[in-house]
């Protein structure tokens, strides 16, 4: 089996790191490559340090007429969600199916997609129809799935560590989730604020309160609106990786052999997800270049409350590797296809 997939975004971070595991993919023929308004036109080989000696076509600007003559099964966009917004539903007409990178297609409520991104969609029904894929924790939806909102890079570390073990936390006691990432995550984009004398040796905390990716990790955890939920992104001065330390109330009787067996059951048999013995707690460098997640929790001495922490690659985990497991579920391939 042969999967036509196309990427649009290819000049940036996430494309680059997709292109990279689909050009070695068993089961992809690289249909086309795309990048965006800079207009560049770049060869395979030179378009990501992987990719030195693989041919692959060569990178054109976008327009979808050329996508559409590339004759995708599937198309990446590892686009800006503005430019997921309008793209999306022009592929989705034609038949093509999507797997979106950014934040366009991840929240159910147009309203509330609105008031955090700052634009309407032009297309919102399509909020409907998109299946939100945390890939281990998505049901059978994602193989018949159109359009794939691929979860953002903290919510994928969040919600992986806190979903399993809901049941043991007091949502009234507050739930405080502090994240750092590394700088890739904000793309390949360059400004004085992220400038390597603005970031060297420097660690700051940024947009509390008004971060995109709140309401999506709210939904993808089934909390209210209102509920005590903190989100707090900090900004880490290494390129990749992100690290979420998630401080929670217990509800009583939860311990840590029932955490254990929570987080057992629910990724007991997913390569990509490693739980520490209670106690051992994940380091970046232990995930960073790898498509895994590790996870870990020590309970404080009362039993009260529990720190749970966990650590992803964000352009792999965080965006391109779980892209490729969500592709893999849809075309009916083993979940770790061209990863593992
Ligand atoms: N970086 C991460 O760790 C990460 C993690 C999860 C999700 N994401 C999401 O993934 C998406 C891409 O992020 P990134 O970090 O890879 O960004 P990036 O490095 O800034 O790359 C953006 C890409 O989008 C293309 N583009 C911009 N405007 C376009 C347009 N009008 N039409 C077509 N293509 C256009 C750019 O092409 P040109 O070079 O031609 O301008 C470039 O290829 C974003 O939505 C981001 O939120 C990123």
């Amino acid at each position: 089996m042969s999967i036509r997939v196309s990427v649009i975004g290819a000049t940036g971070y996430s494309g680059g790191e997709l292109l990279s595991i689909l050009a070695r993919h068993p089961h992809v023929e690289l249909a086309g490559v795309f990048s965006g308004k800079s207009g560049k036109t770049v060869p395979f080989e030179t378009l990501h340090p992987s990719l030195g000696g693989k041919k692959g076509p060569t990178t054109v600007p976008y327009s979808h007429d050329a996508v559409i003559a590339s004759r995708p099964d599937v198309v990446f966009l590892a686009t800006p969600a503005e430019v997921s917004a309008e793209v999306a539903p022009l592929l989705i007409r034609d038949g093509v199916r999507v797997i979106d990178i950014s934040g366009a297609f991840r929240l159910k409520s147009a309203a509330e997609f609105q008031k955090w991104y700052g634009f309407a969609l032009p297309d919102p029904s399509l909020l409907e129809e998109a299946v939100y894929a945390v890939t281990e924790l998505c049901g059978r939806e994602l193989s018949s799935a159109s359009l794939v909102a691929n979860p953002g890079c903290y919510p994928t570390s969040v919600v992986l560590a806190l979903k399993p073990v809901m049941q043991f936390v007091d949502v009234a006691g507050g739930i405080i989730c502090d994240s750092a990432s590394g700088v890739s995550g904000a793309g390949r984009q360059s400004s004085e604020a992220y400038s390597f004398c603005e970031l060297a040796t420097n660690f700051k905390a940024y947009n509390i309160g008004r971060h995109k990716h709140e309401p999506e990790m709210r939904q993808a955890l089934g909390l209210a609106a209102d509920s005590d939920f903190v989100f707090a992104a900090h900004l880490l001065p290494v390129i990749r990786g992100i690290l979420t330390t998630i401080h929670v109330k217990l509800k009583p009787g939860a311990d840590a052999a029932a955490m254990t067996a929570a987080y057992g059951a629910a990724y007991r048999d997913k390569t990509f997800i490693r739980v520490h013995p209670a106690g051992k707690l994940p380091e970046l460098k232990d995930v960073a270049v790898t498509p895994r997640a590790d996870i870990g929790f020590s309970i404080l001495p009362d039993g009260k409350r529990a720190v749970i922490v966990s650590a992803i690659d964000n352009m792999l985990k965080g965006a391109a590797s779980q892209a490729i497991q969500n592709m893999n579920v849809m075309f009916g391939l083993k979940e770790t296809e061209g990863l593992a």
